[in-house]
């Protein structure tokens, strides 16, 4: 018996689909089917799928050419597959093509031709509308954001703005966007969502004024400085039917949600202890470093260390307390905060122009999870135990050097109404975040004197 076996995700079953696994079946006498996992699409940055693996099966099924249909979640399953199932005959369309000629060595690799004018990619693009999103602030963040919003398809940036003149001619030299201005009004005319990445001071009223405008709106973090002007901004998003989310790229990593599961399914024990740590020698001259009002320790990194405290404890924390020192041009140089739940304690530190191991440990009363350094772009983690030649390894890679697309990819799914459930990062961990934020400005303004 002649055994072949082809890969896809099937997303939006098209003829081009129907037709590969007609000529694949045609080529022997068993086809066996593998269809890609969610979490391993997102992982190899294949973001925006529609349909779930279910029904990707079920219309792979339906076709009536797939002998066997298996699932693909791991880089490297193909050799592994095709030496278990005995395959003669390995499958993939032109798209493909030479890309898996290392299988040789086991089987033939056929690259049938593709047919043309039809993809996943193009149906998704046709059933939603093109988010046409606005940047507000054109400085690194920006540039970095824009970057990888070609990664997902479904949205494009259309429009930039920034109040000064000199920072949007030099954004403007570097990207290609339709429209600049330095007036707010008619730039959020032109968009339907927005990405704040403007100084930190100055975010809460850009998000306001998009909200009202009737704009989405991804906003970079802090969002805002107190917990009450949080929940006012959540409640007139919900008022206005439109998406706010704060981005916390961490939250939105294919390997943060698996550091996630792997620490709430038992194997380390019950939580005693979580400890974030997230310290840079950044430049000097740069506004983390330099503005000692709205820049600092806490500022630019307190909201990635709070995070895996909020996510494993919840934000009902008993009491917590916040304690910087500062360096000489006034910014906190390292701030600590420590919080006490009722069975769990947890530490967050965070360091402008001071290095320490910047690590995520996660104590448990059977072992410990460590994640190391840049744990906030997280691509592996350890589960340990007593015994030190214990360790569970596990890798979990994204794609890309910074992790913008997932976050975007999260943002465009909630605007399409295609994401599910808000539960990567809440509106009430992100409220949580602004509470301990206003703690840290009150802070901030007894050291600082104003
Ligand atoms: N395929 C094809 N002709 C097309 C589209 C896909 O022959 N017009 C083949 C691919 O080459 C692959 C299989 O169908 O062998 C599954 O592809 P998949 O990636 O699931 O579909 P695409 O439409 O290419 O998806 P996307 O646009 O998301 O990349």
């Amino acid at each position: 018996m002649k055994k072949i076996i082809t890969y896809g995700s099937f997303d939006l079953f098209h003829e081009g689909h129907y037709r590969i696994l007609e000529r694949a079946k045609a080529l022997g006498d068993y086809l066996i089917v593998g269809v890609t996992t969610e979490y391993y699409d997102r992982q190899r940055g294949k973001l925006n799928l529609v349909d779930p693996i279910m029904t990707r099966i079920q219309n792979v099924k339906d076709t009536g050419f797939a002998d066997e249909i298996i699932v693909e979640d791991h880089v490297g399953q193909k050799i592994e597959d095709v030496q278990k199932y005995g395959i003669d005959t390995f499958v993939l369309g032109s798209d493909w093509t030479g890309k898996f000629d290392y299988l040789k060595q086991y089987c033939n690799v056929v690259y049938l031709e593709r047919t043309p004018n039809i993809s996943s990619t193009i149906i998704r693009e046709d059933r939603v509308k093109l988010i046409k999103l606005g940047i507000v602030g054109t400085g690194r963040i920006a540039r970095r954001f824009f970057a990888e919003l070609k990664y997902v398809s479904g949205i494009e940036a259309i429009a930039a703005y920034n109040p000064d003149t000199e920072s949007l001619k030099r954004f403007k030299k570097d990207f290609p966007i339709l429209a600049y201005s330095n007036d707010y009004v008619k730039f959020l005319d032109k968009v339907d969502a927005v990405y704040v990445a403007s100084p930190n001071e100055t975010h809460a009223a850009y998000v306001r004024q998009a909200i009202m405008a009737g704009k989405h709106v991804i906003c970079e973090k802090p969002m805002t400085f107190t917990y009450d002007e949080a929940v006012e901004l959540y409640a007139l998003a919900k008022e206005h039917q439109v998406v706010l989310m704060e981005g916390i790229r961490a939250a939105y990593l294919p390997g943060f949600q698996q550091l996630l599961s792997v620490a709430r399914n038992g194997t380390i024990g019950e939580i005693c202890d979580v400890e974030a740590c997230f310290t840079r020698l950044g430049d000097p001259k740069s506004r983390e470093m330099a503005d000692a009002k709205y820049g600092g320790a806490f500022m630019e990194y307190g909201s990635y260390t709070m995070l895996p405290i909020f996510k494993l404890f919840g934000t009902e924390y008993v009491q917590f307390s916040i304690d910087s020192i500062l360096g000489k041009d006034g910014i906190d140089k390292f701030t600590k905060v420590q919080f006490r739940y009722k069975d769990g304690l947890a530490t967050s530190k965070t360091g402008a122009g001071v290095k320490s191991e910047g690590q995520l440990v996660i104590s448990g009363t059977k072992g410990y999870i460590l994640a190391k350094s840049p744990w906030w772009l997280i691509k592996e983690f350890d589960v340990r135990f007593e015994d030190p030649n214990k360790v569970e390894h596990y890798d979990a890679p994204f794609v890309g050097s910074d992790g913008f697309r997932y976050e975007i990819a999260e943002f465009l799914g909630k605007v399409n109404g295609t994401g599910g459930n808000d539960y990567k990062l809440t509106s009430q961990e992100s409220i949580a975040m602004a509470k301990v934020v206003e703690k840290f400005m009150g802070l901030r303004r007894t050291q600082q004197g104003w």
